[in-house]
């Protein structure tokens, strides 16, 4: 038994005596338990010791959701406590206004130990997470040449939580605007992870058609349907003893959402058509641009039961408009970066340039920064890019007549090509399917002048 100082307190509230005396002696091995059996016993166990873990019968005092007072009074006695509900059999109106409220998770009566010590060390490891300090870092390593950059104190907590995330198999979920960096995010805790050397698997939901999601996705055997003709491995096998990324998640049809909640819960996968299950060893990341993924009805993105097992950990990533200065932080590192890569000249932003960029609104956030700047690279005269290389009042929409949006969408088209090519026009010219003299033709209208240096 280990020694009672370091062991973590849990405390059970239940006002059942014998299944409490029934839970001690499954836990007391491995918690300090505590027990207390209404809402002041509760509070009287919370002292100066941060995130409590506490398991909650929500039915005390002779009602069902006695417990929902609860959690209230001991999150705002101590934000970081872990709270399991545990509700009546099939409650699930309690359990998920429970979860709303804050609780960590929840489990259904009768109790099944191992769930419960299951779910238990996962808050306990989650609650070491948070508790650890950090000399928080102003960047991560991702690939060789592109480490994930931010110098604002939002960006550098979270590449603290990420790497310590890369130490735990925590299922996490990572929310963010388009471009903000979620797949960068998803890299990052598998490059620092235990699983680094295999396989980082994206998937991305919303891409593959709904009738072969299933089989990408779980693999089926010679004869599940017609046209299988061999067996074939799903991108989930792929990924054992790696990582799995669940890009778009809210675009999974429910009926999958269903069969991937099994494969979450017990990690075991049952190929199209086999009889078989393969137990796999798989992490599961999981990202979305949807602000409402869960909730209740028809209409919600994903099942709750699945939202919550997913999301053990979440993380948001701030769009790039609320990071500071992070934004001319992330310019230079691109156009270093692009230097190293392309062989450009050194470029800088002149400082207006920067002004427009710490002003502008960025709602393509990074991936629309690396855009513009890419193609400012290419228009730029000398070595120092203008507020106009940036061209951010082109953006289409607003209040833009089609004329004006049929030039700001060719030029973006030509911008891209170019710098595709690197600048070299007969191959941008190709790119886009029309003839060199056409495409500097398009250029001259369009206002596009490009380096002398570049290629042409
Ligand atoms: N903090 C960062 N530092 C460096 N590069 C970044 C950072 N954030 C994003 N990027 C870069 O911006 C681009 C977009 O990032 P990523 O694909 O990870 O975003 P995303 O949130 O998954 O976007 P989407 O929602 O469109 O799929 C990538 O080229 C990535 O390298
Ligand atoms: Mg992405």
């Amino acid at each position: 038994m280990q020694d009672t100082i370091t062991m973590t307190k849990l405390i059970l509230v239940e006002d059942d005596a014998g299944l409490r005396e029934q839970m001690k002696w499954a836990l007391g091995e491995d918690f300090q338990v505590l027990e207390a059996d209404s809402l002041d016993s509760t509070l009287a166990c919370l002292d100066s010791d941060r995130s409590p873990l506490i398991c909650l019968d929500m039915g005390l005092e002779g009602r069902s959701d006695r417990g929902l007072d609860i959690i209230d009074a001991v999150l705002a006695a101590d934000r970081t406590a872990k709270i399991i509900a545990v509700t009546a059999n099939r409650d699930g109106a309690v359990a998920k206004e429970a979860i709303r409220r804050g609780a960590f998770d929840y489990l259904s009566k009768p109790l099944d130990m191992d769930s419960l010590k299951s779910v238990l060390e996962r808050a306990k490891r989650l609650r070491a997470l948070e508790s650890e300090d950090d000399d928080a870092p102003s960047w991560i390593p991702v690939d060789p040449d592109w480490p994930m950059i931010g110098e604002s104190e939002a960006m550098k907590s979270i590449f603290s939580v990420l790497r310590r995330l890369s130490d735990t198999d925590v299922s996490v979920l990572i929310t963010g605007e388009s471009g903000t960096g979620k797949e960068l995010c998803a890299r990052a805790i598998h490059k620092h992870s235990r699983r680094r050397n295999a396989a980082f698997v994206p998937i991305n939901c919303g891409a593959i058609p709904e009738n072969l999601l299933e089989s990408e996705l779980f693999g089926y055997v010679k004869g599940a349907f017609t046209g299988a003709d061999a067996d074939k491995m799903g991108l989930i096998e792929s990924a054992h003893k790696g990582t799995l990324f669940l890009d778009e998640i809210g675009d999974m049809p429910h009926t999958l959402q269903v069969k991937l909640l099994r494969f979450l819960q017990d990690q075991r996968l049952q190929r199209v058509g086999d009889t078989r299950a393969r137990a796999l060893d798989v992490r599961i990341i999981a990202a979305t641009n949807k602000s409402t993924l869960s909730g209740s009805g028809e209409d919600a993105a994903m099942r709750t039961d699945l939202y919550y097992r997913l999301s053990e950990f979440e993380i948001k990533l701030p769009p790039l408009r609320e990071r500071g200065r992070d934004a001319l932080v992330l310019a230079a590192g691109i156009l270093d970066r692009n230097r190293q890569r392309f062989g450009q000249p050194r470029l800088r932003m002149s400082s207006r340039a920067e002004k427009a960029v710490l002003s502008y609104g960025w709602p393509g956030n990074v991936r629309e920064l690396e855009n513009r700047l890419n193609r400012a690279s290419i228009t730029c005269k000398g070595q120092i890019i203008e507020e106009e290389d940036l061209q951010l009042g082109d953006s289409i929409g607003g209040n833009m007549s089609y004329r004006e949006a049929r030039k700001a969408f060719e030029k973006n088209l030509l911008l891209n090509a170019l710098h595709r090519s690197n600048g070299n026009v007969s191959l941008a010219a190709r790119t886009v399917g029309v003839t060199r003299p056409t495409f500097y033709d398009m250029m001259r209208k369009t206002g596009i002048y490009i380096r002398t240096e570049a290629k042409v």
